[in-house]
């Protein structure tokens, strides 16, 4: 049986937490029938398995903003809720894993994988995961098989990589549920701008988990989770019968 000892940070975290509670509390002064409503809500989240999404839309963003706050190497952006570990280990050249008529328009994505001096970081395992032309994620509200458009693979000895995919589309959060109710409440619409998630792992380095975004999407000012930032923008170009773009990305020493 596991023991569940005293845990100073928590209580730290929760004595602030209490603090700001209360006096938000003074402040918004809701009523028993609203507490209650709440309460309601809050239950519908967890039951509903949708309290990941949610935290990952509202707060995971202020989380990575404050812990990255005037660091140098490529900010990091949300890992959101459907990250899958195991993503197939792909060989050259690369392909995200994807059905036979794959919908949606192909895309090369390219990068550069380096350290805060700009030395490449070669071999450096990079795992990409992102929706399909339906907007949805694979093993999430999917009939697409697992780990469809989800892959790792390697860079090479410039620390550089390409690899064939589709080009994302806006994602739409779920609206049925909790969430979707929530948001409508608040007169917040649920799209997320069209990106791709990347995660770069490599030995004496802060893992870097981020996302990429494209210039003129409708909306990249308005994301609902609050994931864009300067650094993780790319533009895509036309290569014919395809797209192409690509962004390179600095990793932080670990300290
Ligand atoms: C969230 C994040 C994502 O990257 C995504 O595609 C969908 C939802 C989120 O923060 O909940
Ligand atoms: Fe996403």
């Amino acid at each position: 049986m596991s023991e569940t000892k005293t845990n100073t940070r928590v209580s730290e975290i929760f004595d602030l937490f209490y603090k700001h509670l209360n006096n938000f509390l003074k402040e918004a002064n809701p009523n028993h029938e609203e507490y209650t409503e709440f309460v309601k809500w809050a239950d519908r989240l967890g039951r509903t398995g949708e309290l990941p999404l949610f935290m990952d839309v509202f707060i995971e963003s202020s989380v990575l903003k404050n812990m990255y706050a005037d660091k140098p190497g490529t900010e990091p952006s949300l890992l959101g809720p459907y990250y899958v570990e195991g993503a197939p280990i792909l060989e050259k050249p690369y392909k995200l894993p994807m059905r036979e008529n794959e919908k949606g328009e192909k895309l090369k994505f390219s990068g550069t994988v380096k350290d805060v001096n700009g030395e490449p970081l070669a071999n450096t395992l990079v795992d990409m995961w992102q929706d399909d032309a339906d907007g949805y994620y694979s093993s999430f509200d999917s009939d697409a098989p697992p780990y469809n458009l989800r892959g790792r693979f390697y860079t090479d000895e410039n620390g550089y990589f390409e690899v064939d995919t589709i080009v994302p589309i806006p994602y739409q959060i779920p609206t049925a549920g909790p969430t979707g109710e929530f948001l409508k409440m608040i007169d917040q619409h649920p799209y997320r701008p069209a990106h791709l998630h990347i995660m770069f792992k490599h030995k004496g380095y802060e893992t870097l988990i981020t996302q990429v975004f494209f210039e003129g999407d409708e909306w990249l000012e308005s994301d609902v989770a609050d994931g864009v930032r300067p650094s993780l923008m790319t533009k895509l170009y036309d290569g014919g019968d395809y797209k192409k773009a690509s962004l390179d990305f600095v990793m932080r020493n670990e300290e």
